[in-house]
């Protein structure tokens, strides 16, 4: 018997503000009614307060399917983000970091990732202490995402990032910044999986939405800014 594909739904940069009144309701409410789990990848307030978390916290009940997701760059800004991540698990949220979950027999891992660049453009780990820090910090993220993989026992599954993985997804974005948009190194891990059938990302507001890993694995730059003018609603849909 063929597995039933899982239908993913799945949006980044939300950023949500202290003046919004729910920013996401109806949204919710309707992905609810066409896919079997959400993701929501990142950058999901917009500075990090907790009154932000409070706001979408209040949205994600109104979800009626499994919510995931992992924090973004913006999560962080207040340096609390355990307490944002604490409001969005307290409405039924599974925060993704350094435990993958499994929903219907699909896999999910996720890790906030961090910049660092790709190819030629990547940063190494040389020199100055803060230099090593600052490359630390990708491996770290890579290391996280490789570990929950390989707990994983599933036949598929989908990783989720607030980085980008791969150049493809944020082309558009000036060149000049693309080491700051994500890490070849979150890369590495993805492509060592055979059962990593798909990844999404944000962060790059002005990227490109379909990208390919090395060994072709589909990458989604799922930014709301991304997607909305393709395809006429802020979240994208996958099949999985
Ligand atoms: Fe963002
Ligand atoms: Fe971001």
């Amino acid at each position: 018997m063929a597995t039933k594909p899982m239908r993913v739904a799945a949006i980044g940069d939300l950023h949500v503000q202290e003046s919004d009144v729910a920013p996401y309701r109806e949204l919710f409410t309707e992905i609810s009614q066409h896919a079997d789990v959400l993701a929501l990848c990142g950058d999901l307030t917009n500075f990090g307060k907790t009154t932000e978390a409070e706001i979408l916290a209040e949205d994600i009940k109104s979800c009626s399917i499994p919510v995931i997701g992992v924090l973004g760059n913006h999560d962080h800004e207040c340096g609390q983000p355990e307490k944002v991540a604490g409001i969005l698990t307290a409405a039924g949220m599974k925060v993704l970091d350094e435990q993958a979950v499994e929903i219907d027999g699909v896999g999910f891992a996720g890790v906030k990732g961090f910049m660092g660049g790709y190819g030629r453009g990547e940063l190494a780990p040389f020199g100055e202490p803060i230099a090593k820090l600052f490359v630390d910090e990708a491996l770290n993220e890579a290391r996280k995402l490789e570990n929950q993989l390989r707990t994983l026992r599933t036949e598929r599954s989908v990783a989720v990032l607030h980085y980008s993985p791969i150049e493809g997804t944020i082309e558009g974005e000036p060149e000049a910044i693309f080491q700051y948009l994500g890490s070849q190194r979150l890369c590495d891990p993805i492509d060592r999986f055979d059962h990593v059938k798909a990844v999404v990302h944000g962060h790059a507001h002005h990227g490109t939405y379909e990208g390919r890993t090395p060994l072709g694995k589909p990458v989604y730059n799922v930014a709301q800014f991304v997607v909305r003018p393709k395809f006429g609603r802020p979240y994208a849909l996958i099949e999985i």
